[in-house]
């Protein structure tokens, strides 16, 4: 007899690919706008297509590289008929169609690359939040090469280390990474790695190489620090130095640390500008790293003030009470930023006057959004290194009585089709 407590078989899945077989396929097109995630839009018999190596306004020859079920295909551009007036000579001899995946935008002018990343912090402003907002990327000093600071290089079978070709597990290997510091990419690129799935490098401001190598699983092996001038590596590793804000950090070896080397003291200018905090105010740092922005709006709170960063990674917290050791007024918390903790969180503290959050790419989420807009802060500096969480995130507050009210963005990711924003958010 039928077991009636059965579920009923569950429904076949509709035939993928209706579709098919359009990977391979070479046809020309007209490119379209920019979008989120280093490509522009074209169509193609009633598709669109996200066309990589290219630039809005082009006449390219896209080969189709993948075939989504969603209705929609990316390729690259592999022939360009008519250029754009941005497109310049890659510096990068591994970057184009097929190669090197590590940058998106090697192919056009330094200037022309800001513009793309303001078109599409606007379009995910527009498309997400209902904003129309005027938007410019301001580029961090020193040119569009050799900012990376910190990085991860994968490691092939043979222990050759390079970076994955764009969606693909597979390894390029690398003699050189342009946009790394020479001393990182050297200690990385110029030997091989058995044994290893990746290696973690990071240059700290004294010109000392950390790197950390991982399993095949990501988990880490062993640290090694290489001194300036030093031929042999040396371990174990200390704390590595920063100097951002005016003031001197610790970061443990490869931890999280702003990669552009200018990019910390262009983020902590807009965070104290967009928050002005005052004598006595209580402020809440959020995924807080090595405390940072904490670190840098404490003096203005003075005595009479509280800053309380909230950071869940062990290594991070103990280098943020390193670094806030002489502020008595800053605090450090080890924990998840989730809703259920928040509220408790701030069940204990009352209402913070000022939150600065800097979550992951992932963003904060509307739940966080949700429980920081009921904290009633007079201001929420968010700052978000993905405009689409962050566009996401601004709808959640804007439903909650938060307005933006004011939005900078800095290029702290040149060649690549990242950018970093800072936003304001006050109450309507
Ligand atoms: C983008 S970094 C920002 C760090 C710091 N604000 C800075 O600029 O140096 C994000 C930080 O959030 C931490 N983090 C990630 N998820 C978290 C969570 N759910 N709760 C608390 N911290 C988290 C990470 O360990 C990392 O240090």
């Amino acid at each position: 007899m039928a077991d009636r407590r059965r579920p009923a078989a569950r429904p076949q899945r509709q035939a993928p690919d209706v579709h098919g077989g359009w990977v391979g396929r070479r046809f020309e097109v007209t490119v379209g706008p920019v979008a989120h995630g280093g490509h522009c839009v074209a169509r193609h018999e009633g598709r669109v297509v996200f066309v990589r190596h290219t630039l809005p306004g082009e006449r390219v020859v896209v080969e189709v590289t993948e075939d989504r079920q969603k209705g929609f295909c990316r390729g690259d551009a592999v022939e360009v008929l008519e250029p754009a007036a941005d497109r310049v000579e890659r510096p990068c001899p591994y970057s184009g169609p097929g190669r090197c995946g590590g940058c998106d935008w090697q192919h056009v002018s330094h200037a022309g690359q800001l513009g793309l990343k303001a078109d599409v912090v606007r379009e995910q402003l527009s498309r997400l939040a209902g904003l129309d907002v005027d938007v410019t990327v301001e580029a961090l000093p020193g040119g569009p090469l050799r900012w990376r600071s910190r990085a991860r290089f994968a490691v092939d079978r043979t222990g050759s280390p390079g970076l994955r070709r764009h969606r693909s597990h597979d390894v390029v290997p690398l003699d050189d990474c342009p946009i790394t510091a020479e001393p990182a990419a050297r200690a990385v690129l110029a030997r091989r790695w058995l044994d290893a799935g990746a290696v973690d490098v990071a240059l700290d401001s004294a010109g000392v190489v950390t790197t950390t190598t991982l399993d095949r699983r990501g988990r880490p092996l062993e640290t090694q620090v290489l001194r300036p001038g030093a031929e042999v590596p040396e371990e174990p590793a200390g704390r590595a130095q920063r100097t951002a804000g005016g003031r001197d950090w610790e970061v443990e070896g490869t931890g999280f640390w702003q990669v552009h080397p200018a990019a910390a003291d262009a983020l902590v200018g807009a965070v104290l500008d967009f928050a002005a905090v005052q004598p006595g105010e209580t402020v809440l740092d959020l995924y807080a790293g090595a405390g940072l922005f904490g670190g840098a709006l404490a003096p203005g709170v003075g005595a009479a003030g509280r800053v309380v960063c909230v950071e869940s990674d062990a290594a991070a917290c103990a280098a943020a009470d390193a670094n806030l050791a002489d502020l008595p007024q800053a605090e450090v918390w080890q924990g998840d930023v989730d809703a259920p903790g928040l509220t408790e969180l701030l069940g204990d503290l009352g209402r913070p006057d000022v939150v600065v959050l800097d979550p992951p790419r992932a963003g904060a989420g509307q739940d966080v959004s949700g429980v920081l807009a009921g904290s009633g802060a007079r201001a929420v500096v968010y700052v978000a290194c993905d405009p689409a969480s962050l566009a996401r995130d601004v709808a959640a507050f804007a439903r909650a009585g938060y307005r933006l009210a004011g939005l900078r963005a800095f290029d702290c990711f040149p060649m690549t089709h990242h950018v970093e924003c800072v936003a304001l958010l006050v109450r309507a």
